[in-house]
């Protein structure tokens, strides 16, 4: 299998990236860094989630960042909903699209979103349900793909079989997250390999954590496959508060150097996004994570 021609990056940044910070965002600067991502060409930006307060407090300001939204044409704003309570007021808010989010380990699946695997499955039923009828897309996301911080290993079987059951429940798109980052290009494959039997390949996203420096070669690795969808987190920001260690995602500037250099498409203006890396890094008190922003930065 060849190398896609074009492959569509799934921002998380404003949700992924910033939902573990500890010191409350204002709303302005989650809007404009929202703003900047689809000004830099990114057509799906994930932009908050519909979540506990009491679970997450940094995304308690989810209707008011969704509704505040400026939306370009052709940019999704997906936002993330674990149960009823969260769709409906995502659906209130405006949402076009949202993700329900399981795991393919049953300890993170209870720290996470208090629940078993296949609770979490029952829970995301309704959702689905009520997205089709109204016309919203739903996206599935499965945690811990190559690792769970609490179980260690996971069998690519057990995430094959969450990845199934959200497909053929109508989830449009499965992310298959490496979470906290432990995955090694040749586990990378065979997991996807044991999601695409079930699966077909372009209802497949990678969304890899870089903690071990191993995000680039596990995308390498599963682009290979056909994989053509990947998601990634402006400067590297971000990890799940309910997996302690974990890093950010793969940074988005990294992922488009990459690609850039190997003349795939992804419609995103590296100089825009390295640009917004360095605003959000500084409003964030820190430099960006990603290699490459450090690299443009050090040119000039
Ligand atoms: P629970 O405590 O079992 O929920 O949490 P509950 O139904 O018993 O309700 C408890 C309280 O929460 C009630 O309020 C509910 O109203 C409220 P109270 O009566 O005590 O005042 N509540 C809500 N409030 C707002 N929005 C809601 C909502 N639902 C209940 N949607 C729950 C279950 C799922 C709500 C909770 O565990 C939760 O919010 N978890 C979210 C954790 C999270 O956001 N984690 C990070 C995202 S996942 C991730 O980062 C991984 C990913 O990036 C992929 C990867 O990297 O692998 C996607
Ligand atoms: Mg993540």
């Amino acid at each position: 299998m060849s190398l896609p021609d074009h492959v569509r990056i799934v921002e998380v940044g404003p949700r992924d990236g910033l939902q573990n910070e500890t010191v409350t965002i204002p709303t302005a600067t989650k809007l404009e860094l929202i703003h900047r991502l689809a000004d830099a060409g990114l057509t799906t930006v994930e932009a908050t989630a519909f979540v506990s307060p009491k679970w997450v407090p940094q995304m308690a300001d989810h209707a008011d960042v969704l509704r505040s939204i400026r939306r370009r044409p052709g940019v999704n704003y997906p936002v993330l909903t674990p149960n009823m309570k969260g769709f409906e007021a995502a659906a209130e808010a405006g949402a076009e699209e949202v993700a329900v989010f399981g795991a393919a380990s049953e300890t993170f699946s209870n720290k996470n979103i208090n629940c078993s695997i296949d609770e979490s499955l029952e829970r995301f039923r309704p959702v689905i349900e009520a997205a089709s009828e109204r016309g919203i897309r739903v996206r599935g996301y499965v945690s811990c793909v190559l690792g769970c911080p609490y179980e260690g290993a996971i069998d690519p079987t057990t995430v094959a079989r969450v990845a199934t059951a959200l497909y053929a429940m109508g989830c449009y798109e499965i992310s298959l997250g490496d979470t906290i980052g432990t995955g090694t290009p040749l586990k990378a494959k065979r997991m996807v390999e044991a999601v695409a039997g079930h699966v077909p390949m372009n209802a497949i996203a990678a969304h890899f954590h870089d903690t071990y420096g191993q995000a680039l070669a596990n995308l390498y690795a599963v682009m290979e496959l056909g994989v053509a969808t990947v998601d990634a987190s402006v400067a590297g920001l971000g990890g799940c508060p309910y997996a302690r260690g974990a890093s950010g995602n793969v940074a988005t500037e990294d992922v488009v150097y990459m690609l850039d250099g190997m003349d795939i498409t992804s419609g995103a203006d590296l100089q825009a996004l390295a640009a917004t890396g360095r605003w959000i890094s500084a409003e964030l008190g820190r430099e960006p994570v990603s290699r490459v922003a450090r690299a443009l930065a050090a040119k000039g």
